[in-house]
């Protein structure tokens, strides 16, 4: 059988390796399309039976050009790029591969912070994150990631997660929080870990970020449609002691840049998975799912069930 691999961001060399020989050992065949466009993934998905993808868009479009599509794995954590709706109504299952890139996301939100703080190294003098209290909104496994890592910086580190029970946070040294309001308002930094979906989505605006205390930051690493951006833009112009950090562009990265100028940093394209090891942990991990999945029907990590 057919596995297409279309990635716009394509995978390490090493990881698409590896990728091919778990796909060709189970006697399938791996297609490969890196930095295809819609039209490209369009035309090459038509004889697949499994996909694999990133934060590529699986919506209808791609699955009505797929007959043959059985299985779609995104290789990595959030799925907001899948039309779950259509991928159900048509039979196809779709998993992703959690945890195999949350390290990676965890360790640039500490590249950014300190970056930030040492004002992108401008020569100014700058602070530590030694003591500062780091909010964690949404512990999952980047916020665990990120957890752990902060422990090493000495920070204090408190999570909101209505999924986690309060005795486990506790247990592994966190606080817990039971409201945004108290996230946003008691920590110097809050570092975003939610995932986009409609209950979220601009969840995060004015209203929030103003409760941040003094020179507070918050750093998203998750998705730039949790934020209300344009409510953002007022609060970075009426706090001028603020900062907002991302990992990928709002869509009003100029206003932002531009209302509040040193305070904000985007990358240009979402590289908090970007690395080897998350690229060959959630490669493999995908090309395997796929291939259980087309032999066995396993479904462990489906999230269209
Ligand atoms: C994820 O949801 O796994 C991360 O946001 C990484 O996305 P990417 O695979 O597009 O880099």
């Amino acid at each position: 059988m057919k596995i297409l691999v279309a990635t716009e961001k394509p995978f390490a060399a090493q990881a698409v390796n590896e990728m091919k020989k778990v796909i060709a050992d189970s006697g399938n065949e791996m297609i490969l399309l890196e930095k295809g466009t819609k039209d490209d993934l369009i035309k090459a998905v038509a004889d697949a039976d499994g996909l694999i993808v990133r934060s590529d868009i699986v919506d209808k479009a791609v699955m009505d050009a797929a007959p043959r599509l059985k299985v779609v794995v995104r290789a990595g954590a959030g799925y907001d790029n899948i039309d779950l709706a259509t991928a159900t109504e048509k039979g196809i299952c779709v998993m992703n591969t959690p945890g195999q890139n949350s390290n990676a996301v965890a360790e640039l939100v500490f590249g950014m912070l300190v970056m930030m703080v040492r004002n992108q190294y401008d020569g100014t003098t700058g602070t530590e994150l030694k003591g500062k209290s780091l909010g964690i909104h949404a512990y999952g496994q980047v916020g665990r990631n990120v957890a752990r890592i902060a422990k090493g910086f000495g920070m204090r580190v408190s999570a909101l997660d209505p999924f986690v029970k309060d005795e486990v946070m506790i247990e592994e040294g966190i606080v817990p929080m039971h409201s945004v309001e108290e996230l946003y308002s008691q920590n110097d930094i809050v570092s975003l870990h939610i995932p986009a979906t409609p209950a979220t989505k601009k969840s995060v605006n004015k209203a929030l970020v103003s409760l941040l205390p003094k020179k507070g930051i918050l750093i998203n690493t998750a998705r730039k449609e949790v934020i209300d951006e344009e409510s953002l833009a007022e609060a970075l112009a009426e706090r001028t002691d603020i900062k907002y950090i991302a990992d990928i562009k709002p869509d009003i990265a100029d206003k932002l840049a531009k209302i509040a100028p040193g305070r904000v940093f985007f990358t240009p394209k979402k590289m908090g998975a970007q690395t080897a090891e998350a690229n060959i942990n959630a490669g493999i991990a995908a090309a395997r799912q796929v291939v259980d999945n087309l032999a066995t029907g396993w479904n462990k990590f489906q999230v269209n069930k």
